[in-house]
């Protein structure tokens, strides 16, 4: 038997037969299908507007320069996430600020939070742990009460759920990040999208996105570049070739193919997650009589996207060698995550030590990521079961 990875993507021959119908046309990228995937997500989510990219990276880097991110401001986050969650804003020369997480959810405290705010605090980027979603109406208070900005890194969370909206409606946020990485909910191979309800905002997104330019006639500043006097005088129409370049911006775009099987992955979404959620629960069940882990809980206010499935070790000290257990068993275990202000780029330039977010530590040295998605059949589940049973008991 092939060893069982931690996650992997569902593919179907409906996806494939998509993606070739859009390889056979004439736009790679830069054609409809990108609006097309973006109407999608809005629908799904509830959100008015959505900007898809080339990666969840990408889409965390032009939130915050969106949100005015800039040399001197301080970002509030998790250290229990991927680098990148913390990194977008190191991006645009600010200063990522962790505050500790809760010992029931893994996500940003938001007690912890309200400690670490202050004059320079501009933004706060709250990260869906696993896809249990965050204490949004908190974190939300908090930025209310202190002028700050919301973006929600919802890597992990497309199909999840708080308090009965669908993340991504940025009910409690000024905007949303997804990931289409293949462990991620849906996949586009690589990808990301920013959902937001805020016009301007989406404006910023679009041009950030390509170039920085825009071809909005009603955006042109250098009006004698943009309207010949004919048009001017006669029909008000911007030059058709013109287009102006307002911020410094990236090549950040998805491809046509990329976004269609991202619609035909969307189609899907539900099932993959009712998948996820029994698989969590056959865990839940099978799980329950070893004594020496702790299971993650959902709270009731949520429905979580169940991204990955993480147990916790009550002796830290055996971490490694079941860790090398369940390896030798023919299981791709991981650990999620690796504490970011722990890791040495952070210590260098920030001076970060141990001991500083004695929740994340503690719960760093104790994880183990084990097999979760959809496609895993019932005898792969059984397996990591008794896999786990045999060397915990
Ligand atoms: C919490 C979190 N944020 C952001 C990202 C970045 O997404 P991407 O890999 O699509 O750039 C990831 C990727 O794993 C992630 O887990």
């Amino acid at each position: 038997m092939k060893p069982i990875p931690y996650s992997h993507q569902s593919i179907d021959s409906e996806d494939i037969k998509e993606v070739v119908k859009v390889l056979k046309s004439d736009w790679l990228t830069q054609g409809p299908k990108i609006k097309e995937f973006e109407d999608a997500l809005c629908k799904y989510t509830g959100a008015k507007y959505a900007v898809v990219v080339s990666s969840g990276t990408a889409a965390l880097h032009i939130a915050c320069l969106t949100a005015g991110i800039k040399k001197g401001d301080e970002v509030i986050t998790s250290p229990i996430t991927f680098v990148a969650s913390a990194n977008c804003v190191l991006y645009c020369q600010g200063k990522p600020i962790f505050a500790d997480i809760r010992e029931d959810t893994i996500n940003i405290d938001p007690e912890e939070i309200k400690k670490k705010v202050t004059k320079k605090t501009k933004a706060i980027i709250p990260v869906h742990f696993a896809g249990h979603p965050c204490d949004l109406k908190e974190i939300h208070k908090i930025a209310k009460e202190n002028r700050l900005i919301v973006i929600e890194d919802a890597a992990h969370a497309l199909g999840a759920e708080y308090k009965g909206s669908r993340i991504g409606s940025c009910k409690y946020s000024d905007m949303t990040i997804f990931s289409f990485h293949p462990v991620k909910s849906i996949t586009t191979g690589e990808g990301g999208a920013i959902m937001t309800n805020n016009k301007k905002f989406y404006e910023k997104l679009l041009m950030l996105r390509t170039h920085g330019i825009t071809k909005a006639p009603d955006r042109f500043i250098n009006r004698k570049l943009a309207f010949t006097r004919y048009a001017i005088r006669n029909t008000h129409k911007a030059n058709p070739w013109y287009y102006e370049m307002r911020w410094l911006g990236f090549n950040y775009r998805m491809t046509d193919f990329q976004c269609v099987l991202g619609i035909s992955q969307l189609k899907k979404l539900d099932k993959f997650i009712k998948q996820r959620r029994k698989i969590a629960a056959i865990y839940a069940e099978g799980l329950s009589k070893i004594n020496r882990i702790i299971l993650p809980e959902e709270k009731t206010y949520v429905k979580s996207s169940w991204h990955i499935y993480y147990i916790r070790l009550k002796n830290i000290a055996k971490r490694r060698i079941i860790f090398e257990k369940l390896q030798k068993a023919g299981i791709r275990p991981q650990v999620h995550y690796i504490p970011v202000h722990l890791q040495p780029y952070y210590k260098k330039k920030f001076g970060s030590k141990e001991g500083e977010y004695k929740n994340a530590e503690n719960y760093y040295k104790r994880a183990i990521t084990i097999p979760l998605y959809p496609e895993m059949g019932q005898d792969k589940i059984k397996f990591v079961i008794g896999a786990l049973k045999d060397i915990l008991n």
